[in-house]
């Protein structure tokens, strides 16, 4: 049995990916605002620390696994604080843990949303670890009324982050594989409002078309999540795994 560390815990994918790995008998320690092992709050540096060191008094030091879900789709700053900075935040704080454990592997949920527009002002501050600017690029977005673009930048941002860092010596030289999984629309607290609103349905669909069965549940990724971060995964690092039902082949099929 392994021991897994998963944010995002009390919900949706995370939930189910915490669910699965128990019933194959791995030890799961949940994180998130509240309702789980670990509560966190990953927009702040404060939250962020505490993680890293709960974490390390429920596991001696020692992790196999970190699974990073937490993520909030807002259209405000505080999508970006989540949804990269908790995340990097996350994986780096927890790393040395990792470089402890046995064949350590690390995940992040990116999303589709990432092969959508969005604002190169956000993705290259959050790439450049520069939370403020970050964040105020974001706020702007919001002020000319395009906040929906904090989201699509955070994922973009946490996704070039992965292909980046995998491959440096803190990750692959540790022998840590690194990877984000790309989920399409999965129907989860996150979402079911906007497929509820008869307006935004539509939008969404066209968005992210899933000529695969549709709309997802997050069961459905987290056998995916779970082989990732498993000993298994010898090869697959500093990708991005489109688990989308096809979205990601309607959208830019000719990018390989
Ligand atoms: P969810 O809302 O069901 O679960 C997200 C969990 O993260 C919640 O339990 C929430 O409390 C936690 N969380 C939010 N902010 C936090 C914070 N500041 N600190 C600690 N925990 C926090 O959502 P879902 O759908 O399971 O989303 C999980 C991840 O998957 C997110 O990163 C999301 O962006 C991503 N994703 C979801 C898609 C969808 O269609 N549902 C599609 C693509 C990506």
């Amino acid at each position: 049995p392994r021991t897994y560390l998963v944010t995002g815990a009390a919900s949706g994918i995370g939930r189910a990916t915490a669910d699965l790995l128990r019933a194959q008998g791995h030890t799961v320690i949940g994180a998130d605002l509240k309702d789980s092992d670990i509560s966190a709050d990953l927009a702040a540096p404060e939250g962020r620390a505490e993680l890293v060191a709960r974490t390390r008094e429920l596991t001696g030091g020692r992790l196999d696994a970190v699974v990073a879900c937490a993520g909030i789709a807002h259209f405000d700053p505080r999508t970006v604080r989540v949804n990269h900075f908790g995340a990097v935040a996350t994986l780096e704080g927890l790393r040395p843990l990792l470089a402890a454990g046995d064949a350590p592997r690390a995940l992040v949920i990116g999303s589709i949303d990432a092969v959508h527009p969005t604002d190169e002002a956000i993705v290259e501050a959050a790439l450049a670890g520069d939370e403020q600017a970050a964040v105020a690029a974001a706020q702007e977005a919001v002020d000319r009324g395009e906040g929906h673009l904090a989201y699509s930048s955070s994922k973009a941002a946490i996704s070039r982050w992965v292909r980046r860092a995998a491959v440096t010596a803190d990750w692959a030289g540790a022998g840590i594989p690194l990877n984000a999984v790309g989920p399409g629309v999965v129907v989860t607290p996150m979402t079911e409002p906007l497929l509820a609103d008869p307006e935004m349905r539509p939008l969404v669909e066209q968005s992210v078309p899933m000529p695969l069965h549709g709309h997802a549940a997050p069961e459905d990724l987290a056998p995916l999540i779970a082989w990732l971060t498993s000993p298994e995964n010898t090869l697959v690092t500093g990708q991005i795994v489109f688990a989308d039902g096809g979205a990601d082949a309607v959208l830019r099929g000719d990018a390989v």
